[in-house]
């Protein structure tokens, strides 16, 4: 196995992460538990949660998953992490969070609640170029294991066929 950067792993390290289910490596930085929870039709859920999130060189890939919360994703450091969006009705879109604006980067990027969404970090042949890229995502109502689903590649060519090559490319 190739052996972690020192800007990689003094990152995962010195923020605590962990890998993700999902791919990358997160950690909870926030959970509104002096707040009264919110009843939703699925049970009570915390109002907001919050994580750091890292895709690296050697774990550059958010998987395909559903979200029932919406998300917002602030970017921090790092290379830029290419976003692919696919609605209840089977439109993709595709949108790069990043450092510069001025390329048409996001800094802020809300995916709603019910979009599919796998992530991707821009792959670079720039040696000098950071080995990974840094977000936070703000999920409200709070982030819950049973509200999303890990898609797997046969449900989601299934439901969306025409989208096949990203399916695959994106499913673990
Ligand atoms: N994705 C977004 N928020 C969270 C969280 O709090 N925990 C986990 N495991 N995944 C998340």
């Amino acid at each position: 196995m190739e052996s972690a950067s020192p800007q990689r792993q003094a990152l995962i390290d010195q923020l605590q992460l962990e890998p993700h289910v999902e791919g990358g490596y997160f950690r909870r930085t926030y959970q509104s538990d002096n707040r009264p929870s919110l009843d939703t039709e699925y049970g009570s859920r915390l109002r907001l949660t919050s994580i750091y999130y890292l895709l690296t060189d050697d774990s550059p890939i958010g998987h395909w998953h559903l979200n029932r919360s919406d998300i917002l994703h602030f970017f921090h450091l790092g290379r830029p992490i290419t976003y692919y969006l696919l609605d209840a009705s089977g439109n993709l879109s595709t949108q790069v969070m990043g450092p510069d604006p001025s390329l048409g980067h996001q800094l802020q990027l809300l995916v709603p609640g019910g979009t599919w969404k796998a992530s991707c970090l821009t792959s670079s042949e720039d040696k000098a170029e950071a080995d990974y890229g840094l977000i936070s995502e703000a999920v409200c109502p709070g982030f819950e294991f049973d509200d999303m689903t890990l898609g797997t590649e046969t449900q989601l060519l299934q439901r969306f066929p025409q989208h096949a090559e990203m399916i695959r490319r994106f499913t673990q």
